[in-house]
Protein backbone atom coordinates (compact mmCIF):
# COMPACT_ATOMS: atom_id res chain seq x y z
CA UNK A 1 0.00 0.00 0.00
CA UNK A 2 1.68 3.35 -1.43
CA UNK A 3 -0.90 5.74 0.05
CA UNK A 4 0.15 5.51 3.66
CA UNK A 5 3.99 5.92 2.90
CA UNK A 6 2.55 9.02 0.94
CA UNK A 7 4.05 12.82 2.60
CA UNK A 8 1.47 15.07 2.70
CA UNK A 9 3.53 17.79 3.44
CA UNK A 10 5.53 16.94 0.60
CA UNK A 11 3.13 16.56 -2.69
CA UNK A 12 4.03 17.50 -5.75
CA UNK A 13 1.71 20.68 -6.67
CA UNK A 14 1.36 20.09 -10.38
CA UNK A 15 0.65 16.35 -11.11
CA UNK A 16 0.59 15.67 -14.87
CA UNK A 17 -0.34 12.61 -17.01
CA UNK A 18 0.43 11.35 -20.54
CA UNK A 19 -2.78 8.99 -20.39
CA UNK A 20 -1.31 6.28 -23.36
CA UNK A 21 -1.99 2.65 -23.96
CA UNK A 22 -5.52 2.32 -24.58
CA UNK A 23 -5.36 1.40 -28.45
CA UNK A 24 -3.21 -1.51 -26.81
CA UNK A 25 -5.37 -2.07 -24.04
CA UNK A 26 -8.26 -2.99 -26.52
CA UNK A 27 -6.03 -4.74 -29.17
CA UNK A 28 -5.07 -7.06 -26.44
CA UNK A 29 -8.42 -7.97 -25.53
CA UNK A 30 -9.34 -8.36 -29.43
CA UNK A 31 -11.52 -5.27 -29.02
CA UNK A 32 -11.95 -2.13 -31.23
CA UNK A 33 -9.43 0.86 -30.25
CA UNK A 34 -12.82 3.14 -29.44
CA UNK A 35 -13.52 -0.15 -26.10
CA UNK A 36 -9.95 1.25 -25.07
CA UNK A 37 -10.63 5.18 -24.93
CA UNK A 38 -14.10 4.00 -23.42
CA UNK A 39 -12.22 1.89 -20.65
CA UNK A 40 -9.77 5.05 -20.26
CA UNK A 41 -12.63 7.62 -19.21
CA UNK A 42 -12.60 5.18 -15.83
CA UNK A 43 -9.12 5.61 -14.99
CA UNK A 44 -9.86 9.34 -15.71
CA UNK A 45 -12.39 9.19 -12.72
CA UNK A 46 -10.46 7.35 -10.59
CA UNK A 47 -7.16 9.50 -10.77
CA UNK A 48 -9.07 12.90 -10.86
CA UNK A 49 -10.89 11.26 -7.90
CA UNK A 50 -7.55 10.50 -6.13
CA UNK A 51 -5.61 13.39 -6.37
CA UNK A 52 -7.93 15.60 -5.45
CA UNK A 53 -8.94 13.26 -2.21
CA UNK A 54 -4.88 13.09 -1.40
CA UNK A 55 -4.48 17.11 -1.85
CA UNK A 56 -2.85 17.45 -5.19
CA UNK A 57 -3.85 21.30 -6.04
CA UNK A 58 -2.77 20.99 -9.79
CA UNK A 59 -3.46 17.81 -11.96
CA UNK A 60 -3.31 18.63 -16.25
CA UNK A 61 -4.58 15.39 -18.54
CA UNK A 62 -3.13 15.35 -21.92
CA UNK A 63 -6.57 13.77 -23.83
CA UNK A 64 -5.84 14.62 -27.70
CA UNK A 65 -2.82 16.23 -29.10
CA UNK A 66 -2.41 18.50 -32.35
CA UNK A 67 -1.02 14.93 -34.05
CA UNK A 68 -4.05 13.25 -32.84
CA UNK A 69 -6.00 14.94 -35.42
CA UNK A 70 -4.29 12.77 -38.65
CA UNK A 71 -5.40 9.85 -36.57
CA UNK A 72 -8.54 7.46 -38.70
CA UNK A 73 -11.32 9.99 -39.03
CA UNK A 74 -13.76 7.43 -36.94
CA UNK A 75 -11.43 7.21 -34.27
CA UNK A 76 -11.25 11.21 -34.31
CA UNK A 77 -14.92 11.22 -34.12
CA UNK A 78 -15.01 8.67 -31.24
CA UNK A 79 -12.93 10.60 -28.97
CA UNK A 80 -15.10 13.49 -29.61
CA UNK A 81 -17.68 11.99 -29.04
CA UNK A 82 -16.27 10.35 -25.75
CA UNK A 83 -15.23 13.77 -24.86
CA UNK A 84 -18.99 15.19 -25.06
CA UNK A 85 -20.45 12.14 -23.17
CA UNK A 86 -17.75 12.29 -20.49
CA UNK A 87 -18.17 16.47 -19.84
CA UNK A 88 -22.08 15.55 -19.56
CA UNK A 89 -21.72 12.46 -17.30
CA UNK A 90 -18.56 14.01 -14.93
CA UNK A 91 -19.75 17.31 -14.26
CA UNK A 92 -21.50 15.66 -11.42
CA UNK A 93 -18.04 14.16 -9.74
CA UNK A 94 -16.60 17.32 -10.56
CA UNK A 95 -19.00 19.23 -8.57
CA UNK A 96 -18.90 16.89 -5.40
CA UNK A 97 -15.32 16.92 -5.18
CA UNK A 98 -15.36 20.37 -5.22
CA UNK A 99 -13.03 20.37 -8.70
CA UNK A 100 -12.63 23.35 -10.81
CA UNK A 101 -12.25 22.36 -14.94
CA UNK A 102 -9.60 24.62 -16.98
CA UNK A 103 -8.77 23.44 -20.37
CA UNK A 104 -5.68 24.47 -22.31
CA UNK A 105 -4.93 24.06 -26.47
CA UNK A 106 -6.30 24.76 -29.63
CA UNK A 107 -9.94 24.74 -27.90
CA UNK A 108 -11.34 26.54 -31.43
CA UNK A 109 -10.33 23.63 -33.15
CA UNK A 110 -12.57 21.60 -31.48
CA UNK A 111 -16.27 20.50 -32.96
CA UNK A 112 -18.76 23.14 -32.30
CA UNK A 113 -20.74 20.57 -29.55
CA UNK A 114 -17.87 19.82 -27.76
CA UNK A 115 -16.68 23.49 -27.17
CA UNK A 116 -20.30 24.05 -25.78
CA UNK A 117 -20.24 21.48 -23.87
CA UNK A 118 -16.39 22.21 -22.59
CA UNK A 119 -17.50 26.09 -21.73
CA UNK A 120 -20.75 24.80 -20.43
CA UNK A 121 -18.26 22.90 -17.71
CA UNK A 122 -16.12 25.32 -17.11
CA UNK A 123 -18.68 28.20 -16.16
CA UNK A 124 -20.42 25.53 -13.86
CA UNK A 125 -17.01 24.87 -11.96
CA UNK A 126 -15.56 28.03 -12.04
CA UNK A 127 -15.71 28.76 -8.35
CA UNK A 128 -14.50 25.70 -7.22
CA UNK A 129 -10.90 25.77 -5.31
CA UNK A 130 -10.75 22.12 -4.47
CA UNK A 131 -8.16 20.91 -7.31
CA UNK A 132 -7.92 22.71 -10.75
CA UNK A 133 -8.02 19.94 -12.99
CA UNK A 134 -7.21 20.91 -16.40
CA UNK A 135 -7.47 18.87 -20.04
CA UNK A 136 -5.20 19.58 -22.57
CA UNK A 137 -7.00 19.26 -25.71
CA UNK A 138 -5.95 19.49 -29.15
CA UNK A 139 -2.65 20.45 -27.79
CA UNK A 140 0.45 20.35 -29.17
CA UNK A 141 3.63 22.63 -27.35
CA UNK A 142 5.14 23.95 -30.42
CA UNK A 143 1.45 25.09 -31.25
CA UNK A 144 1.36 27.02 -28.23
CA UNK A 145 4.88 28.53 -28.64
CA UNK A 146 4.11 29.75 -31.48
CA UNK A 147 1.14 31.03 -30.53
CA UNK A 148 3.13 32.90 -27.70
CA UNK A 149 5.66 34.51 -30.05
CA UNK A 150 2.94 35.87 -32.04
CA UNK A 151 1.30 37.14 -29.24
CA UNK A 152 4.40 38.99 -28.03
CA UNK A 153 5.90 40.22 -31.27
CA UNK A 154 2.19 42.00 -31.60
CA UNK A 155 2.60 43.18 -28.26
CA UNK A 156 6.24 44.44 -29.20
CA UNK A 157 4.73 45.74 -32.38
CA UNK A 158 2.36 48.00 -30.95
CA UNK A 159 4.54 49.22 -28.52
CA UNK A 160 2.86 47.60 -25.16
CA UNK A 161 6.41 45.49 -24.26
CA UNK A 162 9.65 46.59 -24.61
CA UNK A 163 12.35 44.11 -26.03
CA UNK A 164 13.76 44.26 -23.21
CA UNK A 165 11.28 43.27 -20.88
CA UNK A 166 10.92 39.86 -22.44
CA UNK A 167 11.59 36.85 -19.69
CA UNK A 168 10.68 33.82 -17.95
CA UNK A 169 7.76 35.17 -16.28
CA UNK A 170 5.92 36.99 -19.37
CA UNK A 171 6.77 33.89 -21.57
CA UNK A 172 4.36 31.97 -18.56
CA UNK A 173 2.33 35.20 -18.27
CA UNK A 174 1.52 33.99 -22.25
CA UNK A 175 1.24 30.24 -22.44
CA UNK A 176 -2.15 28.58 -22.33
CA UNK A 177 -1.18 27.16 -18.85
CA UNK A 178 -0.88 31.14 -17.66
CA UNK A 179 -2.98 30.20 -14.02
CA UNK A 180 -0.59 26.95 -13.65
CA UNK A 181 2.64 26.55 -11.71
CA UNK A 182 4.96 24.53 -13.12
CA UNK A 183 4.55 20.72 -13.28
CA UNK A 184 6.45 18.51 -10.48
CA UNK A 185 6.00 15.30 -11.78
CA UNK A 186 5.04 14.00 -15.49
CA UNK A 187 3.77 10.19 -15.43
CA UNK A 188 3.24 8.40 -18.23
CA UNK A 189 1.99 5.21 -18.93
CA UNK A 190 2.02 2.36 -21.77
CA UNK A 191 5.86 2.08 -20.98
CA UNK A 192 6.86 4.41 -24.02
CA UNK A 193 9.58 7.08 -22.86
CA UNK A 194 8.59 10.36 -24.87
CA UNK A 195 7.06 13.74 -23.84
CA UNK A 196 5.08 13.71 -27.28
CA UNK A 197 5.19 17.58 -27.61
CA UNK A 198 3.36 17.90 -24.02
CA UNK A 199 4.21 21.04 -22.32
CA UNK A 200 7.76 21.10 -23.26
CA UNK A 201 8.71 24.24 -21.40
CA UNK A 202 6.52 23.57 -18.02
CA UNK A 203 8.22 19.99 -17.60
CA UNK A 204 11.86 21.55 -17.40
CA UNK A 205 12.48 20.44 -14.25
CA UNK A 206 10.00 17.83 -13.73
CA UNK A 207 10.36 14.53 -12.42
CA UNK A 208 9.78 11.82 -15.03
CA UNK A 209 7.49 9.28 -14.41
CA UNK A 210 7.09 6.12 -16.71
CA UNK A 211 5.25 2.43 -16.22
CA UNK A 212 4.38 0.05 -18.16
CA UNK A 213 0.39 -0.32 -17.44
CA UNK A 214 -1.68 0.46 -19.82
CA UNK A 215 -3.86 3.77 -19.07
CA UNK A 216 -7.06 2.04 -19.11
CA UNK A 217 -5.81 -0.56 -16.18
CA UNK A 218 -4.27 2.69 -14.08
CA UNK A 219 -6.13 3.62 -11.13
CA UNK A 220 -5.36 5.65 -7.68
CA UNK A 221 -3.37 2.99 -6.71
CA UNK A 222 -0.82 2.97 -9.67
CA UNK A 223 -1.23 7.16 -8.83
CA UNK A 224 0.02 6.76 -4.80
CA UNK A 225 2.77 4.73 -6.67
CA UNK A 226 4.15 7.19 -8.60
CA UNK A 227 3.26 10.19 -5.89
CA UNK A 228 5.87 7.90 -3.41
CA UNK A 229 8.59 7.24 -6.01
CA UNK A 230 8.31 10.73 -6.83
CA UNK A 231 8.64 11.53 -3.15
CA UNK A 232 11.97 9.19 -2.49
CA UNK A 233 14.03 11.55 -5.32
CA UNK A 234 16.16 14.81 -4.82
CA UNK A 235 15.51 17.99 -6.67
CA UNK A 236 18.55 19.41 -7.05
CA UNK A 237 17.68 22.44 -9.71
CA UNK A 238 21.07 23.11 -10.57
CA UNK A 239 22.50 22.66 -7.29
CA UNK A 240 24.68 20.17 -5.15
CA UNK A 241 23.08 17.87 -2.80
CA UNK A 242 24.66 19.69 0.10
CA UNK A 243 23.02 22.84 -0.81
CA UNK A 244 19.52 21.34 -0.71
CA UNK A 245 19.96 19.45 2.46
C1 LIG B 1 -4.01 7.26 -25.66
O1 LIG B 1 -4.07 5.97 -26.14
C2 LIG B 1 -5.19 8.09 -26.06
C3 LIG B 1 -4.91 9.12 -27.07
C4 LIG B 1 -3.74 9.38 -27.57
C5 LIG B 1 -6.02 9.92 -27.55
P1 LIG B 1 -3.66 5.58 -27.62
O2 LIG B 1 -4.87 5.67 -28.48
O3 LIG B 1 -2.49 6.36 -28.07
O4 LIG B 1 -3.25 4.06 -27.44
P2 LIG B 1 -2.02 3.29 -28.09
O5 LIG B 1 -0.81 4.10 -27.82
O6 LIG B 1 -2.31 3.20 -29.55
O7 LIG B 1 -2.00 1.97 -27.40
C1 LIG C 1 0.27 11.25 -26.72
O1 LIG C 1 -0.01 9.93 -27.06
C2 LIG C 1 -0.98 12.07 -26.77
C3 LIG C 1 -1.97 11.74 -25.75
C4 LIG C 1 -1.85 10.88 -24.78
C5 LIG C 1 -3.18 12.49 -25.85
P1 LIG C 1 0.23 9.38 -28.54
O2 LIG C 1 -0.13 7.94 -28.52
O3 LIG C 1 -0.47 10.23 -29.51
O4 LIG C 1 1.79 9.59 -28.71
P2 LIG C 1 2.83 8.93 -29.71
O5 LIG C 1 2.31 9.15 -31.10
O6 LIG C 1 2.91 7.47 -29.37
O7 LIG C 1 4.11 9.64 -29.43
MG1 LIG D 1 -0.50 6.11 -27.94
Amino acid sequence: MFKEKIDIQRLPQHVSVIMDGNGRWAKQKGLLRAFGHEEGTKAVRDVVEGCAELGVKFLTLYAFSTENWNRPKREVDTLMRLLVNSLKKEIKTLTENNIKLNAIGNIDSLPKKAQKELKEVIDKTAGNERMVLTLALSYGSREELIHVVKDLCEKVKNEELSLDAIDESIINQHLYTQNLPDVDLLIRTSGEQRISNFLLWQIAYAELYFTNILWPDFRRENLYEAIYNYQTRERRFGKTSEQIS
